[in-house]
């Protein structure tokens, strides 16, 4: 019960890893505030822990400002605090930003580079990327983040009872392998982790982000089965992780165990991503 008496929140907890962290979390006596635009999907989520006395389930757009401070608020006025806020909510892409294009040509240049050869595919993506697609993925990765951890931060501040925040990123973000939007966005979260965790550290409030590798959620069955294929070649131990390996990761961060940690990046990625 490392989470006894605390009061978590994950976003995108409605799904893949962070609904594994929203089941880790209460499992270890958290509290969890569970929140995903999906409201039915993180209603699921609360059933699955337990229903309203184990927490409460939001449906949020976390690139919505005025949306996220209500949220807050809602959680001020049931508890008053806030110790954990997973920035967990994220997006690949979005249809017809030239995505589909990339595909294919990622699964090529992946073939090659797991068979050591020297890349001659060149993915183009930013010749197909359109403003809305950028924007989109930005709105939610980037600015989310920022919205979620500023009414975190005011909530943590207000009850003085520090807190710890973690923000997932990606392995895309270190390799530069993935769509532009989404490589550049997870880039940002972690200039933003280290920002915050030097800012925060005084008030007892840490910050670190995980660069989690290819992991086996709803996301990954996006791309194509090759693509897939392709990348658990690149992982030296040879398999995708599982949800629950991202959610235990989370918990030593947010959890007394990580107590002198803030302002880092971990790479849960079977070693794709050697930081
Ligand atoms: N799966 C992977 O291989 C992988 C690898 C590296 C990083 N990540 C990152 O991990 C995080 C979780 O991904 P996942 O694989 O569990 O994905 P997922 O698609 O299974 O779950 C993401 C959840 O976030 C919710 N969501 C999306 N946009 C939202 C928004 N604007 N507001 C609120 N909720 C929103 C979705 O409804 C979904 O329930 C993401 O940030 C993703 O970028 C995933």
């Amino acid at each position: 019960m490392r989470l006894k008496g605390k009061v978590a929140l994950v976003t995108g907890a409605g799904s893949g890893m962070g609904r594994a962290m929203a089941e880790r979390f209460a499992a270890e006596g958290a509290a969890v505030v569970v929140v995903d635009r999906d409201t039915a999907a993180a209603q699921t989520t609360l059933d699955r822990i337990g229903g309203e006395a184990h927490g409460m389930a939001r449906g949020c757009d976390v690139a919505d400002s005025a949306a996220v401070g209500r949220l807050h608020e809602e959680v001020a006025m049931r508890w008053g605090r806030l110790d954990i806020l997973v920035n967990n909510a994220g997006i690949g892409q979005v249809p017809g930003d030239g995505f589909e294009h990339y595909q294919v040509r990622a699964a090529e240049r992946g073939r090659q580079l797991a068979a050591g050869e020297t890349p001659t595919v060149h993915t183009d993506m930013i010749v197909d990327l359109n403003d809305a697609g950028w924007q989109r993925v930005v709105d939610v990765n980037l600015n989310g983040t920022f919205y979620c951890s500023r009414e975190a931060v005011r909530l943590m501040t207000r009850a003085g009872v520090g807190g710890a925040i973690v923000n997932i990123a990606s392995v895309s973000a270190l390799s530069g392998e993935g769509p532009l939007s989404y490589c550049a966005s997870k880039a940002a979260v972690l200039g933003l982790t280290r920002c915050l965790a030097r800012d925060l550290g005084p008030r007892g409030i840490r910050v670190n982000a995980i660069c989690p590798g290819p992991t086996r959620t709803p996301m990954m069955q996006s791309i194509s089965e090759e693509w897939a294929r392709s990348l658990e070649r690149a992982i030296p131990l040879g398999r995708m992780a599982e949800p629950e390996e991202i959610a235990a990761a989370a918990l030593f961060l947010v959890s007394g165990d990580g107590r002198q940690m803030t302002g880092q990046t971990l790479s849960v990625s079977g070693g794709m991503a050697m930081i």
